[in-house]
């Protein structure tokens, strides 16, 4: 489908990027047009004003204090869990622990499952099932963890279009897999993987299902109750919120069976030299005083989202980055990364003969920021033969002339650099 019909439909981008006030800076002498989503998304003026005002009027400590301010500062905090579950069709509130991000998400995962041992922890001899299309962020934190305890991580692969094997990922399970953790949409090849079909694969085995969902949360809707997972993660800048807060979610009682991961105040019930006793979940996993300001910005956020229309915002996305790469195809010496039949809004490339910094660099001189790099995915460059992408990634405030002005920048830097 073409840019231009992606407009027509009655999705107002308009509307949208009225919202955004980054849109009306100006780069390089040039309007910006920012095709890095994947990186993280721009903030709607009314998530920053929310922001704004709770550090002007409303500043203050949560979980402690009895005064007036910290009494309505806990409700701000505590209605934006409320906002996030929702969100996510969550069962309670009680089942999203604030972290600092996805990173910090999957950190707290690996480590609490090293911490707790046993037979529904990791301990030696068990196995973490990732997949070569995953952030480092699901990689790294696992290794850190087998590490720790003696288990073993294994990579199941993708393939040739782009796809997590499921065969090959089910092949590779067995009575050693403890836990599976994957990315249900990739921050490179855009590829989405339908979880519960990976749901069932690690109910055959017994193991735990750990989701990555940072790309996913503002692709599609998610439904975590649907998904069946045991634990599903997102960073809050990625769905038009400020850096600095993220969402853990947990299924059933795993954050009663799980011990804490960090120590300090707001996480216990009693102190004593002798022996502590921690505060119920969520609060056990939040030590310290917490982004308070980043969990209302948050909250502000999704209504934000949900106020736009997000499945039209979503499939406006989508239907931007599916023109890109058919008008990128176009041009010869491209050669588009990622064939999956189900895909996000997020295109990665390159233009023969050129390292991918060369591209971005003569883009940015053109007023259009894209990434350009191993996008925290070695493994997954290896596996795609390069070592470095281009990737545009559209999200819902993104337009169709965006898209022109994108591939003729393109066509620019061929003719600069060839
Ligand atoms: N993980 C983010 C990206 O893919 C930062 O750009």
């Amino acid at each position: 489908m073409k840019a231009t019909q992606t407009d027509a439909t009655k999705y107002s981008v308009a509307r949208v990027r009225a919202d955004i006030p980054q849109l009306g800076i100006r780069v390089r002498e040039k309007n910006l047009i920012y095709l890095d989503n994947g990186a993280t998304t721009l903030k709607p003026a009314a998530v920053i004003e929310r922001v704004a005002k709770y550090y002007r009027d409303e500043n203050s400590n949560v979980h402690r204090g009895a005064h007036w301010l910290a009494e309505t500062g806990t409700g701000f905090y505590e209605q934006a869990r409320l906002e996030v579950s929702r969100f996510l069709g969550a069962k309670t509130s009680a089942e999203i622990v604030f972290t600092r991000g996805t990173t910090e998400s999957i950190n707290l995962i690996a480590q609490t499952l090293a911490l707790l041992g046993t037979a529904k922890g990791l301990s030696s001899g068990d196995e973490v099932l990732v997949t070569e299309l995953e952030h480092h962020s699901n990689i790294v934190p696992w290794q850190l963890a087998c590490d720790r305890v003696g288990a073993k991580l294994v990579a199941a692969p993708i393939t040739d279009e782009g796809e997590i094997d499921l065969q090959a990922l089910e092949r590779l399970t067995s009575e050693k897999t403890k836990v599976i953790a994957f990315s249900c949409c990739s921050n490179v090849l855009g590829t989405i993987t339908d979880v519960e079909s990976v749901v069932r694969i690690a109910k055959k085995c017994g193991a735990i299902v750990v989701v990555d969902a940072a790309q996913m949360i503002t692709a599609e809707k998610i439904d975590v109750q649907k998904w069946g997972a045991d634990f599903v993660v997102f960073s809050g800048h990625k769905i038009f919120a400020p850096f600095g807060i993220g969402v853990l979610w947990a299924k059933g009682d795993w954050l009663d069976l799980l011990p804490p991961y960090q120590g300090g105040g707001s996480m216990i019930d009693s102190v004593t030299f002798e022996k502590t006793t921690w505060a119920a979940a969520p609060q056990k996993f939040e030590a310290g005083t917490p982004n308070v300001g980043g969990a209302i910005g948050l909250g502000r956020a999704i209504q934000w989202f949900e106020a736009i229309g997000p499945s039209d915002a979503m499939l406006h996305s989508k239907l931007l980055a599916e023109s890109a790469r058919e008008q990128l195809s176009a041009v010869a010496g491209i050669e588009i990364y990622g064939h999956a039949k189900h895909r996000s809004s997020i295109v990665s490339f390159n233009l023969k003969g050129v390292h991918a910094s060369d591209l971005g660099t003569l883009l940015d001189q053109q007023g259009i920021a894209i990434r350009a790099g191993h996008h925290c995915c070695q493994p997954l460059m290896r596996r795609l033969g390069c070592s470095a992408t281009a990737r545009a990634s559209f999200s819902v405030y993104n337009q169709a002339s965006e898209v022109d002005a994108l591939v003729a920048a393109v066509r620019k830097a061929k003719e600069i650099l060839l």
